[in-house]
This record gives structure tokens, C-alpha cells and sequence, in this order.
């Protein structure tokens, strides 16, 4: 089986497809890391970023892999050197969407999401996979939230366990807020497999949900798809 998270940045997709992961024993696939993994190894071979010729043959020759598959412990590595925590940088985030909309890129990244779920169940998250990676997917889902909320909870995870000034704090979520907004809007916009929902996506609104009442409503359709 396969279930199919998409959404913008910040809408808790990671967290949730974790949750699925664990409790129905789905192998997480997340293929955001990929399209960063492809980002990091430009960024840190001095690729020109707009020279997309060069992009797509970079993407196409290095060899993303993820060593510890499933459960909490997922890790991703570039020709085999783990790049799971260079990859979650702000310099990442504000160069991936560039990558990412590059149809040579995004074509290099489908043979290997695609091997990644033969002969396994699933839970993929992303920005396309119910419309493009996986269109048969039993199970879609298009998770989003309030753009102020998801920028909240950026913030509140970044510093978590720290003291922090209410009025710092207001002053980071605005900035957050300003750089979500941007990247929803290239993600959104851009001609190659650009985020929208699929048709048959189930759509879910996680503002006012907490992760469990998310989980548990993708539970009743694990439950409807395996009972039918
Ligand atoms: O989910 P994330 O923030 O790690 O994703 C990083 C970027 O990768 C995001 O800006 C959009 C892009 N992306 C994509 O284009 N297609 C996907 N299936 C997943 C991510």
C-alpha cells in the first residue's frame, strides 16, 4: 500500500507520515530531503544554481540513498556520506525551491522514489506524489494549515526546550511567515509538477487538529482501504 502526503512547507507532513510509519509499520519515504540532498551537494561543489543544465547532470550522476530506511532513525546520504542534518539548514531552505523546479531534476529523482517503494508499504511525503510520483496511490492525502500557524510551528520546534522573549519570538515568526510564503509560492507556481491536490486527495486542514486527531483520521482510511 501506498499513502501519499503532500502539502506546503510546515504543515506538519514529516510529523504526521512519521506517526503513520510507526504505527502501521509503512516505511517512510521524504522526498523533500531528496530535492535538498541535490541543493546541498550544488551548493557545496560550487554549481551555479541557475545554470540548470549543470543542476540537472549533478542530479542525474549523484547517488542519493537512504542508509537506516524506516522508523524514527531516517537518514539520507549523497554517494554515501550521511547529509541528514546539512541538509535541514535556513541556506537550503532558501535555495531548494530553485532546484526543485527543474524538470531535469525532478525526472532525475523518479527512478529512486519510485525503486524506494517496490515491494513495500509506504508513506511518501512531498509536494507531487499523489499527482506525479505515485498516481495510483491507495491513499492520498493534502495536508495543509493557516500559513501563520505553520509558521508558528516552525519557530516553536526550532527553539524547543529554550527560554525565549514573547516579542523575539513575534519577530521570528513574521520573518518565518515572509520565507513559507515565498517558497508556497514558488512550489505552487512553477510549470513542472507544481503542488496542488490530486482530485482524489482527502484534504485536511491541520490548524485546529492536533497530530493524533490527523494520524487517527488517516487511520479510518487505512482501515476503509484495507476493509474494501
Ligand atoms: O518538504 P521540504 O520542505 O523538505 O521540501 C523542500 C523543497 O523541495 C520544497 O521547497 C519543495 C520541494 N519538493 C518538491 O518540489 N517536490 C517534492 N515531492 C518534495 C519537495
Amino acid at each position: 500500500m501506498i499513502i501519499a502526503i503532500d502539502g506546503p512547507a510546515g504543515s506538519g507532513k514529516s510529523t504526521i507520515a512519521r506517526e503513520v510509519a510507526q504505527r502501521f509499520g509503512f516505511t517512510k519515504l521524504d522526498t523533500g530531503a531528496m530535492y535538498r540532498a541535490v541543493t546541498l551537494s550544488a551548493l557545496e561543489r560550487a554549481v551555479d544554481l541557475d545554470n540548470e543544465d549543470a543542476i540537472d547532470e549533478l542530479a542525474r550522476t549523484i547517488q542519493i540513498t537512504f542508509p537506516a530506511g524506516s522508523g524514527e532513525n531516517v537518514r539520507i546520504a549523497v554517494d554515501g556520506a550521511d547529509v541528514s542534518e546539512a541538509i535541514r539548514t535556513p541556506r537550503i531552505d532558501a535555495n531548494v525551491s530553485k532546484v526543485a523546479a527543474y524538470p531535469g531534476v525532478r525526472a532525475a529523482m523518479l527512478t529512486p522514489q519510485r525503486a524506494f517503494a517496490e515491494g513495500r508499504d509506504v508513506v511518501a511525503e512531498g509536494r507531487d506524489i499523489g499527482t506525479v510520483v505515485f498516481p495510483a496511490a491507495e491513499i492520498k492525502v493534502f495536508l495543509t494549515a493557516d500559513p501563520r500557524e505553520r509558521a508558528r510551528r516552525r519557530v516553536l520546534q526550532r527553539h524547543e526546550g529554550e527560554e525565549f522573549a514573547a516579542e523575539a519570538l513575534e519577530a521570528e515568526i513574521a520573518e518565518t511567515l515572509a520565507a513559507i510564503e515565498r517558497r508556497d509560492d514558488l512550489d505552487s507556481h512553477r510549470a513542472a509538477a507544481p503542488l496542488v491536490a490530486a482530485p482524489d486527495a482527502v484534504a485536511i486542514d491541520s490548524t485546529a487538529y492536533t497530530i493524533d486527531e490527523v494520524v487517527a483520521r488517516i487511520a479510518e482510511l487505512i482501515a476503509e482501504r484495507r476493509g474494501a
